[in-house]
């Protein structure tokens, strides 16, 4: 199967990966016509992230709630849609341990309109992008694949396999197209501060306490949001009706050991003392119920699709910095 969509509605496109998603494609993608970016603008968007498409005559941009289905059918119908590329959620692990019910709302409750529209509008592909975190926990060994069970410990990876399940239910019971993407943690630029790279980095340039949950023994696997909006597009093009992808990497490390890592990075980037950086560490009582460990197997994507990473950790790392605290340090030195 060979999609082409030449326009497509990106929901939160004002993200962080769903605004490199839309530079990416219209940097790109010589198909593509239009990108319609239907973004609420809550206060994890920010609108400097496409600063340089806004003038680009295929980029529409529309303020508006994914929950309003006549806004979006609306803006289908106007744009003549091909494709829907789902980002719009609310992101924060924390956040979801205080308010789990805007999470229900944003992220079951939205997904649920925006499939309305497409059940109505059956033309439209639907590809929901969804997280790693759906899988739950692992323990020291061991990766996560598309056919792993359920077990969401935290209220936002509870809303996202909500809505995992009714993009599922949506495509069997009414025959609409649909793929899942299931990503490992993102970094990159464009990342809101509240995430715990930005919180490094901000830390290190203001010389301000560095916090890190419990003791630090977290693992995470990474990937560049580059190559996570690469293995978008792929799925768009490529992926099979109805399937589910795994994204990762394979770069896994522990969060303490990411953190010596970056302050090390950061140091030879800006010839500062990576032991006064250090000291800046603080261990801070950890998140109540944190998951101990996730890992993808991405061999799926890679097979079936030929999709693989471009960028290794370091380099990603030090395309990060510049976009971080490249100006800033400047500035921060006088
Ligand atoms: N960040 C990660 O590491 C990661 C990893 C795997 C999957 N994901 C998934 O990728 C997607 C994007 O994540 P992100 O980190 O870019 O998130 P983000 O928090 O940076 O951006 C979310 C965007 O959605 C918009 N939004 C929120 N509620 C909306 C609503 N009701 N209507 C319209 N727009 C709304 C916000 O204004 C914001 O621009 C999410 O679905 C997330 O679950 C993220």
């Amino acid at each position: 199967m060979q999609r082409q969509p030449k326009s497509l509605l990106v929901t939160g496109g004002a993200g962080f990966i769903g605004s490199a998603f839309i530079r990416y494609v219209l940097q790109h993608v010589s198909y593509c016509a239009k990108v319609v970016n239907v973004d609420l603008l809550t206060y994890a968007a920010d609108l400097q992230n496409l600063k340089e498409v806004e003038s680009d005559p295929r980029y529409v941009f529309a303020q508006g709630n994914i929950c309003d289905e006549s806004l979006v059918e609306a803006l289908c119908k106007e744009h003549q849609v091909e494709a829907i590329v789902h980002f719009a959620a609310e992101s924060h692990v924390d956040r979801s341990i205080e308010d789990p019910a805007g999470f229900y709302q944003t992220n079951v409750g939205g997904t649920i309109h925006l499939l309305n529209v497409v059940r109505r509008n059956p033309g439209i592909h639907f590809h929901h992008i969804s997280t790693d975190e759906v899988y739950g926990s692992l323990g020291s060994v061991g990766c996560f694949c598309e056919s792993s069970p359920y077990r969401p410990n935290s209220p936002y990876a509870a809303s996202k396999a909500a809505s995992d399940h009714f993009v599922r239910s949506y495509a069997n019971t009414y025959q609409i197209s649909t793929t899942i993407s299931h990503c490992s943690n993102n970094y990159g630029p464009g990342q809101h501060r509240e995430k715990f790279i930005p919180t490094i980095l901000l830390s290190c340039l203001h010389k301000r306490p560095i916090p890190i949950y419990g003791k630090g023994i977290n693992v995470r696997d990474w990937i560049y949001v580059e190559d996570h909006v690469e293995a978008v597009l792929q799925i768009l093009e490529k992926g099979k009706k109805g399937e589910v992808y795994d994204i990762g990497e394979g770069v896994e490390m522990s969060n303490i050991d990411l953190l010596h890592l970056i302050i090390e990075e950061y140091a030879k980037a800006f010839q500062e003392d990576a032991a006064t950086l250090r000291s800046l560490i603080t261990y801070v009582p950890d998140r109540p119920g944190h998951d101990y460990r996730y890992a993808i197997d991405g061999s799926k994507i890679g097979r079936e699709l030929g999709w693989s990473a471009r960028f290794d950790f370091v380099e990603g790392l030090a395309k990060t910095m510049q976009w971080m605290c490249g100006s800033l340090a400047e500035k921060v030195r006088g």
